[in-house]
């Protein structure tokens, strides 16, 4: 069932906003068999978030969206959502760039729903711990006096831009092989394997090629190119599975 919602004299629009129809998925896989839309007629203005429009549903109209944000600055990984059919962080998502007098916001695909806009992160982050995502050094090595491992610029640029990824997961909701093997280890992960094989510091790349060398490992993606497109810090995780597969091809030291 659909619920259409108008502005109260609250959220009047001043002269410089406009207005915008809000479609919310609402789902609870604990009740329903299956999920719908409720709609909202809100204003915005030229900055307004997409976040900032769903929170000011909850407001205004219901309390009871499930949405999951923290940091409301693109760095905490936690808003990520299908916008108009794409995964985006909804706090990183204005409203005007859209284009579109209608904002759909669904839950990311890939992931099990909790409810309506929040899903669960189980599966990224047993991916991700799986890959083994720290520096590995001999134990000797930690016991000596040595308290730095120095790095070249050289050196840093090989892994630097991986090193930026925030687990938001928006790579994995796009990554059409995450849709079709459930074992899949992802993007996410395949591209922070590669940030620490990388890394000069770290001595770990045997054990986690060997890991990611697996029938649901690196080979299982198909070069889609999707993760790349939409993670909203640059990262590549594209790239870094291309990247990683030299190593193991042999083509890589
Ligand atoms: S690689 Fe990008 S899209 Fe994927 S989890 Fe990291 S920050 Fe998000
Ligand atoms: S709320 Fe932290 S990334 Fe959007």
């Amino acid at each position: 069932m659909t619920q259409v919602s108008r502005i109260t004299d609250e959220q009047t629009p001043t002269s410089t906003s406009s207005t915008i129809l809000l479609r919310i998925s609402k789902f609870n896989p604990e009740h329903d068999d299956s999920g719908r839309f409720m709609e909202f007629t809100i204003p915005y203005e030229k900055w307004t978030t997409v976040l900032e429009a769903i929170l000011d549903v909850k407001k205004h109209f219901d309390h009871s969206v499930a949405v999951r944000y923290s940091c409301r600055q693109a760095t905490c990984g936690s808003c990520g959502m299908i916008i108009n059919g794409k995964p985006r962080l909804a706090c990183f998502t204005k409203i005007s760039e859209l284009n579109s007098n209608v904002v759909t916001v669904e839950p990311m695909n890939n992931f099990p729903i909790i409810r309506d806009l929040a899903v669960k992160f189980e599966r990224l982050f047993n991916t991700h711990q799986k890959i083994k995502p720290y520096l590995i050094r001999d134990d000797s090595e930690l016991e000596s006096d040595e308290k730095e491992f120095l790095q070249s610029p050289e050196e840093v640029e090989q892994y630097i831009q991986f090193a930026n990824c925030i687990k938001c997961g928006l790579c994995n909701s796009a990554c059409p092989t995450m849709a079709t093997d459930s074992s899949f280890v992802g993007p996410q992960a395949l591209a922070q394997a590669y940030r620490y094989v990388a890394d000069s510091r770290d001595k770990g790349k045997d054990s986690r090629l060997k890991i990611i060398d697996d029938s649901h490992g690196i080979w299982r993606c198909h070069f889609a190119g999707s993760c790349s497109q939409v993670c909203p810090k640059g990262v590549d995780p594209a790239m870094g599975i291309q990247l990683l597969r030299g190593y193991l091809l042999g083509f890589r030291g």
